[in-house]
């Protein structure tokens, strides 16, 4: 399970949560960059994308497989589109998940045309079976397609057209050796800057029609979460605020106004990270604190606190997990407004020094 996965209670739903909801996959589709040259950051998996890219243009020839591994919302499906483009290659969408059988992969292998790109998210969550035809089809080009049942079964081989496989996983870590091996290039997507997300956030504006300041940028930026899809997503809720509240240009206040509405703080803390580190201030002096009981304190499933709440408060330095508990940090009682609390005398100070 990944973070933010919707099978996580209270995964779902969430304005900064980084999964795709019906309204992200409607509006996405018009937000995508069409070729590298439109797509912000990630400079290095860019330019490494650019070289692997151009050299099999030079060849003639078709791109190598390449594995793209991040977080949900930072740009994966695009740059597997991208990818296509470049290659002026038509592109296969499917997931790990739709394919349960291995027969399902072997009709969709054995319907490709030479060059065509076959994306597959989700890639760790495919079948072991399936898995195995893959190995065979990205080394050799070649699937074995089993004919009839039991001892009768005989194997047809298949060849197939050179095609490029474009993996995209959130867990990399996941993946069994044999098939992270089979990729000529690996790109590790990275949470991305706020001046990047700045960016991101102009040019979704422009496309979308809503006049933004560089000040509103900046706010909407900053509260993303280093993950463009939810600078996206918070861009849409600030311009209907702007268009109900206010003269429907998106500044500073009026971003910073509308993202209170939504509960979204300063640094893109949502409700329930608030309560989770607040629970932790308050009720447990900043931890150490069993997850189990701070999940208890504030209202929600242990999974929800860990997996939905937890990953971004740590990223942010916020929380820490130690053998003894969940412990707050400095920075963490300094988001809140509160005053850590003095080490105990004659101490040696708490788990972060003074
Ligand atoms: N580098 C980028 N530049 C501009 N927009 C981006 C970038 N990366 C992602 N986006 C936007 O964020 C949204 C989510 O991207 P997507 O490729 O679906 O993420 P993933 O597949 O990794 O979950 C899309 O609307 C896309 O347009
Ligand atoms: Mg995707």
């Amino acid at each position: 399970m990944s973070p933010d996965d919707d099978s996580v209670p209270g995964g779902a739903d969430r304005l900064v949560g980084a999964v795709a909801d019906g309204e992200d996959l409607a509006v996405e589709a018009a937000l995508r960059p069409r070729d590298l040259s439109e797509f912000i950051g990630q400079g290095r998996v860019r330019e490494q994308l650019d070289l692997v890219l151009a050299a099999a243009r030079a060849r003639g020839g078709t791109a190598d497989h390449v594995l793209l591994s991040g977080s949900p919302g930072l740009g994966k499906t695009t740059l597997s589109m991208i990818i296509a483009a470049e290659m002026a290659a038509p592109i296969r969408i499917t997931s790990g998940p739709a394919i349960q059988h291995a027969g399902d992969l072997a009709s969709i292998l054995s319907s490709l045309t030479e060059g065509e790109v076959l994306f597959l998210d989700e890639i760790h969550r495919m079948s072991r079976p399936a898995e195995e035809m893959l190995y065979m089809a990205m080394e050799d080009f070649r699937v074995d397609v089993v004919v009839g049942k039991g001892p009768g079964a005989t194997a047809i081989p298949l060849e197939l057209p050179p095609f490029t496989l474009v993996g995209a996983t959130t867990r990399a870590g996941l993946l069994p050796p044999p098939l992270r091996d089979r990729f000529g290039f690996t790109g590790h997507m990275e949470f991305y800057e706020p001046a990047e997300l700045e960016r991101v956030v102009h040019r979704s504006a422009g496309l979308l029609s809503v006049e933004v300041s560089a000040e509103g940028a900046a706010e909407i930026a900053s509260r993303s979460r280093g993950t463009p899809r939810i600078a996206n997503r918070l861009l849409r809720r600030v311009r209907d605020y702007a268009q109900v509240r206010a003269d429907g240009v998106v500044n500073r206040e009026v971003a910073a106004r509308a993202l209170e509405v939504y509960e979204v703080d300063a640094r893109g803390l949502d409700r329930l990270d608030r309560a989770v580190l607040r629970a932790l201030l308050d009720l447990f002096g900043g931890g150490p604190v069993g997850l189990s009981t701070l999940a208890v304190a504030v209202g929600e499933e242990r999974e929800t606190v860990e997996e939905v709440a937890e990953p971004f408060l740590v990223r942010e330095g916020l929380l820490a997990r130690t053998p003894r508990g969940r412990v707050a940090t400095p920075a963490a009682w300094r988001h809140l407004d509160r005053t850590p609390p003095a080490p105990a005398a004659g101490g040696q100070g708490g788990l972060f020094g003074t």
